[in-house]
């Protein structure tokens, strides 16, 4: 039985992997009409959008180099990491510092840069395009729309699987035979730690009677920079797509790829179930909105049980 990991292992930073490429160049067919001319990684999540809290992870985890890869229609994501020299002369004028802190702070999370994938070919092409910036160092990939509660470590914990291992390293989930569909799947066999396997094999969207195991691969990986001579020569797969999960199918079977199995927090805010879940959740969690918006919640949801949900209208229903 492996033992999932859990968000208690204490951070730890391994420099040889400083930067990190988020893949943001998707179509994000399943949020539309929301996606039509506002990326997905856009959508806020209670008040910052998706794609900071998978950049303020990179950073957290000492990546301080970060390559956005966008498209056509993301020029949004540009400009929320560059400075808003407007606006931020209005807050200042204002004397609103806590704000002209949240309009400065996603420029300053990171060394932040931006290529263009021309077109959505797929995620593993989309890898490809941050091959000249990455160079031949192992770099970390955080998918855009794939967000991990901030309250968790497993990118902390790949990292240091992948000082000790070396290789490639992907993140692992235990998903429900159904949903396996939906994800690359991971044949695994132990590899001596508690919460780390060997991946030995990768199927992307298996049915579920096709499926190795019930490991669902989510959106965090750290590679080795041998991946990108396997993507230039990896055709397109599912979907007609260039896989990231055929381009790892090659070192898998070589034995140079582990998996972390993660059992925390995390959304898929590309779907539109995951990403209310992820609202809600984070901002039960702050602070500032949390204590009310939980109040409100509970007696929302002991509406639903006994049929009389909405309980109450107005301002505050
Ligand atoms: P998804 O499959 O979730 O993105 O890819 P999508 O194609 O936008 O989704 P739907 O199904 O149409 O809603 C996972 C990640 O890879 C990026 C996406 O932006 C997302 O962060 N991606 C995907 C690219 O950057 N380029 C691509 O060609 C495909």
């Amino acid at each position: 039985m492996i033992a999932p990991h859990s968000s208690s292992t204490p951070a730890r930073t391994v420099r040889s992997v400083r930067k990190a490429v988020v893949p943001a160049a998707g179509l994000g067919t399943r949020f539309l009409p929301a996606t039509k001319a506002t990326p997905k990684e856009m959508l806020p999540v209670v008040d910052k959008p998706a794609i900071q809290y998978v950049v303020e992870e990179a950073a957290a985890a000492g990546l301080d180099d970060v390559l956005m890869v966008t498209g056509r229609h993301k020029r949004a994501i540009e400009d929320h990491f560059d400075s808003a020299f407007e606006l931020e002369q209005a807050l200042a004028a204002k004397g609103d510092a806590v704000r002209l802190d949240a309009v400065r702070g996603p420029a300053r999370l990171a060394d932040i840069h931006h290529i263009r994938q021309g077109e959505p070919l797929g995620l593993g092409h989309a890898v490809l395009c941050a091959r000249r910036h990455v160079g031949d160092q192992p770099f970390a990939v955080l998918l855009g729309d794939d967000l991990i509660d901030p309250r968790e470590t497993l990118l902390s914990r790949m990292l240091d699987v992948h000082g000790r291992h070396g290789g490639s390293v992907v993140a692992l989930m235990a998903v429900p035979p159904e949903q396996i569909r939906h994800y690359g799947c991971a044949a695994v066999e132990p590899a001596g730690e508690e919460d780390v396997v060997r991946v030995t094999g990768l199927v992307e969207k298996p049915s579920p009677r096709d499926a190795p195991s019930g490991y669902a691969v989510i959106g965090r990986y750290v590679l080795d920079p041998g991946v990108f001579d396997v993507l230039e020569h990896t055709p397109p797969g599912r979907g007609g797509e260039i896989q990231l999960t055929d381009a790892l199918r090659e070192p898998a079977a070589g034995g140079t790829v582990h998996g972390v199995v993660f059992d925390g927090l995390r959304y898929d805010t590309g779907d539109r179930a995951g990403y209310l879940r992820a609202v809600v959740r984070l901002a039960c969690a702050r602070d500032d909105l949390g204590p009310e918006f939980a109040a409100w919640l509970k007696e929302f949801a002991a509406g639903l049980e006994d049929g009389t949900a909405p309980v109450s209208r107005g301002l505050a229903a």
